[in-house]
């Protein structure tokens, strides 16, 4: 039997905390109202704002080139100004000086939340909420969602890596679902409990 491709085995990996993180994202009813909204996409933006210097990154911008353009940082602070939120303030946590491998892990966990982004996008039109007002972030990404992630997946297993950094991108794509874990937590800290 062939070996899983890096991708699949990523989506096995992930599989569980991402069930486990759409329960709770569903909690909050975050489709409820335009306020509850707002909460998670306070969180959307400090994840967007943690991953940017990965999307920066020369060494990743050479494995794909349109990387910069797929960040969604601006778009989310666009839509907290849309919903009348504050932009929170920089934050020092933020993702710099990791191996290749581990920042991939963050992307691939960044990358595949567009897939779905498709569903959450049509439960914010019932908002009046769109791709050019309030749900930028959640928009359907230039060339397209399953083409894009396409695109991505392709490079990452065509990727020659070793064991070590197989487990560091595995271990990162985990990372990447508590961190956003916290943060919608932390953004729905003083709103009714889930
Ligand atoms: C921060 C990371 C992520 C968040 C917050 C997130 C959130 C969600 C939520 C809330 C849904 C349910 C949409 C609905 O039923 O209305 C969903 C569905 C989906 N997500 Fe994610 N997701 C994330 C990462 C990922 C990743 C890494 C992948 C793939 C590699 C992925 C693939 C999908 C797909 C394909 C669906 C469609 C329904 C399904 O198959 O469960 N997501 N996501």
């Amino acid at each position: 039997m062939p070996a899983q491709l890096r991708s699949q085995r990523l989506n096995r990996a992930i599989h569980a905390p991402h069930q486990q993180l759409d329960a709770l994202v569903k909690s909050y009813t975050p489709f409820d109202s335009r306020e509850h909204f707002a909460h998670f996409v306070v969180a959307q933006y400090r994840f967007q704002r943690a991953l940017q210097p990965l999307y920066r990154d020369p060494r990743l911008v050479a494995l794909i080139p349109d990387l910069a353009e797929r960040c969604r940082a601006q778009q989310a602070a666009d839509d907290l100004i849309d919903l009348g939120m504050e932009i929170p303030p920089a934050e020092a946590d933020t993702l710099g000086d990791l191996p290749v491998a581990a920042a991939l892990g963050w992307l691939f966990v960044s990358e595949g939340s567009k897939l779905g982004a498709a569903f959450l996008i049509k439960r914010a039109a019932a908002l009046g909420l769109s791709e050019s007002f309030g749900a930028r972030h959640l928009g359907e990404p230039a060339g397209g969602r399953a083409e894009g992630w396409k695109r991505f997946t392709r490079m990452l297993d065509g990727l020659a890596l070793s064991e070590h950094e197989d487990t560091l991108a595995e271990h990162a794509a985990g990372a990447a679902f508590e961190r956003f874990t916290v943060l919608l937590r932390q953004a729905y800290a003083h709103t009714a409990p889930a």
